[in-house]
């Protein structure tokens, strides 16, 4: 695997191995990998005939000066995890290289960052948007995956790929869990022993609210979801929410729709972890 610390550099590889037609995905990643991530490489690698993954902490996205210093850094495991799972080229830029001779864009978000995770984390979306396109110039991938995990990006991400016509495609990927159900993130590796297992409660309910979705209404279907929550009063709540699964739109109503999407976030310890489900008619 090659190991690329400069945009320029990066921007040369790419275009030599998209010679003759052949395609480049791209995983953007913060880094402190998992299977999850490993799950984007694989995908990546099934679809495209060259891989590039980036580890790079994005100061814009983190509205919390505390979580960007605490976010996990551990750049030669997750080098070797990389070369392991078949990546041909990690992308590990300085912020210095990223951000050189750059003024951030505000793009319009179409209202998507209006609730869930938006209210919570003001300029997290706008953030996560301008690093994406920073990275996607630098790498001009074909094809770059996304985990559903993170619903909410993934919807923003493709809104305004679309509305600035990029060239790559989006591949959305489902969410890895744990075999207890928890959704894999960086994150989980701040959580101890304790709060990994309260953290379950987690998939517990969203597993409610799947079971519940469109037998019962939104409201009996939030009200089990919240219950189940309750059961562990260490975990506090941040949103917990039913919405359409295009817009993201909180719904009252099911509708004529026969999908949504069940949205949770909450605080374990000092951790705020996301998860999120597909409900279906
Ligand atoms: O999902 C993430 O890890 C980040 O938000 C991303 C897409 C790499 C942008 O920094």
């Amino acid at each position: 695997m090659d190991f690329i610390p400069s945009p320029p550099t990066i921007t040369e590889w790419s275009a030599k191995a998209r010679i003759g037609g052949r395609t480049v995905g791209f995983v953007p990643t913060m880094g402190a990998l998992h299977e999850g991530h490993l799950d984007l490489v694989h995908r990546a690698k099934a679809l495209c005939d060259h891989v590039v993954c980036s580890i790079f902490v994005n100061p814009l996205q983190f509205n919390n000066a505390e979580d960007l210093r605490h976010y996990p850094r551990q750049m030669e495991q997750d080098r070797a995890l990389l070369a392991e799972a078949g990546c041909d080229a990690l992308f590990a830029p300085e912020k210095e290289a990223i951000f050189a001779q750059f003024t951030p864009t505000t793009y319009d978000l179409g209202g998507l960052d209006g609730f869930w995770e938006g209210p919570s984390r003001p300029g997290h979306f706008q953030g996560v948007v301008n690093v994406v396109e920073r990275l996607f110039h630098f790498v001009r991938p074909d094809h770059a995956f996304f985990g559903e995990k993170d619903r909410q990006q993934l919807t923003i991400i493709r809104h305004v790929g679309r509305d600035q016509l990029w060239p790559e495609r989006i591949v959305p990927c489902p969410t890895v869990r744990a075999a207890d159900g928890l959704a894999l993130s960086s994150r989980n590796a701040r959580l101890s022993l304790e709060e990994r297992k309260q953290a379950t409660v987690l998939h517990r309910a969203l597993l409610h609210a799947a079971t519940s979705a469109f037998r019962n209404s939104v409201e009996e279907t939030s009200k089990a979801a919240l219950e189940t929550l309750s059961t562990v009063p260490e975990v506090r709540l941040d949103h917990f929410g039913i919405a359409d699964v295009d817009t993201l739109e909180p719904l009252t109503a099911w509708g004529k729709r026969t999908e949504a999407v069940a949205l949770v976030a909450a605080f374990v310890g000092p951790v705020r972890l996301i998860d999120n489900i597909t409900l279906r008619r």
